[in-house]
């Protein structure tokens, strides 16, 4: 991790809460259409998405992206959407790698690692996540419903760990009925190979994925599964904040991780700011509304303007949801997570 910039102020929210963590999505497209996060039924082929010029510049992006460095941000997170869709997104990292004080992270479906990922880690992406449902191969095409083979994501995973972009997070969405004979065949799978393989509670982001109780599997039961046949130990976080409660194998072989934000909600310590493809800030994945900065970034103002702006509606935060969920909310319309940003 790099050095961290010292603040004389710190910037809190109302439950003091600072801001750490900036995920950016850089396109609101995919070849994906996982059924939890952009099911056909709502981005069938008469699907509006953002026009070219609705997007963020990449300068714009690190213009933003130094002023929320200015007020604390350690991480930045490239996601989408598919972020390796964006054209030159290479050239995206260069500029936020310069940043002295933020390190660079990208969460991606795998699906173009393989032939990309050597220009990245020279951009200066520093880790990479890859999202990975199941290994069966049938399994996997049926939850990514673009007829996607599990073999190519794999291969872009050994690329990415060939070329260092290390530890590798694999992020696997457990769905109950869909894929949750896959979470074993994946602990073994990844076992002793270093990468770190986390497994998420089905969400109820957006407002597309039917999203139903019955089909989440809590961490508990992951948990429990897994050590049934590989014994598990919990391990500390790395730091306070963390969103995967992190779990070794007795015998040494790796680490795996749980997110858990259905069942065991970690609002009291989020410090995560979305910036939307469009240019909108949201400060909860759960928003129904952003806060619009492009039109701010496009009217001339100052760098002190846009400041004075970020710290206001940061201090101004009071987002829960996850802490909070209920029928009613849950039902609310809700920004999809595929252009806010996983
Ligand atoms: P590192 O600790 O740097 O590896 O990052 P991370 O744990 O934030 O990793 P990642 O971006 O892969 O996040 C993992 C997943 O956790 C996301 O894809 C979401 O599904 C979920 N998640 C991340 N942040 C939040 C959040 O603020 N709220 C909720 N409810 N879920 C989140
Ligand atoms: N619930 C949990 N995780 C989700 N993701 C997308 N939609 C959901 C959901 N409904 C995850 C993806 C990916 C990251 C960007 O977000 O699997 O790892
Ligand atoms: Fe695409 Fe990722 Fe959403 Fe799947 S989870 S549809 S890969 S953005
Ligand atoms: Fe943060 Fe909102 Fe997720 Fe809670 S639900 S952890 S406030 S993003």
């Amino acid at each position: 991790m790099k050095e961290q910039k010292i603040c004389n102020s710190p910037l809190l929210d109302t439950r003091a809460r600072p801001v750490r963590d900036l995920r950016i999505s850089i396109t609101d497209r995919c070849n994906f259409r996982c059924v939890y996060c952009m099911p056909r039924t709502a981005f069938g082929a008469d699907h509006q998405f953002l026009a070219r010029d609705d997007l963020l510049s990449f300068e714009e992006i690190t213009r933003l992206t130094k002023l929320f460095a200015d007020r604390g941000v350690l991480k930045v997170r490239l996601t989408g959407g598919e972020p390796l869709l964006r054209r030159d997104v290479e050239r995206l990292i260069e500029l936020l790698a310069n940043i002295p004080s933020v390190e660079v992270a990208l969460t991606t479906n795998g699906s173009l690692l393989a032939k990309r990922a050597k220009s990245l880690r020279d951009a200066g992406l520093s880790r990479i996540t890859v999202s990975l449902d199941a290994l069966d191969d049938v399994v996997f095409r049926r939850m990514n419903d673009a007829d996607f083979p599990v073999a190519r994501v794999l291969e872009g995973i050994d690329a990415a760990a060939s070329v260092g972009l290390t530890p590798i997070k694999i992020n696997t969405v457990v769905k109950r009925g869909t894929n949750e004979n896959e979470m074993l065949p994946l602990a073994r799978h990844f076992r002793g190979s270093g990468h770190i393989l986390r497994f998420i509670e089905y969400m109820d982001v957006g407002s597309s994925n039917q999203w139903n109780m019955k089909e989440v599997i809590p961490s508990s039961e992951v948990v429990r599964r897994i050590s049934a046949e590989f014994p598990l130990e919990p391990v500390d976080p790395n730091y306070t904040g963390e969103v995967a409660e992190r779990w070794r194998y007795r015998d040494g072989a790796g680490e795996i991780g749980v997110i858990s934000s259905v069942t065991q909600a970690f609002c009291a310590t989020c410090s995560r700011a979305r910036l939307s493809t469009e240019g909108k800030i949201y400060t909860c994945l759960f928003a129904n509304q952003g806060h619009d900065l492009r039109a701010l970034l496009r009217t001339g103002r100052s760098d002190e303007e846009l400041a004075a702006a970020l710290d206001n509606l940061w201090r101004q935060r009071t987002d829960r949801y996850s802490e909070i969920r209920n029928a009613e909310l849950s039902a609310a319309k809700k920004i999809e997570m595929s252009y806010i940003g996983g």
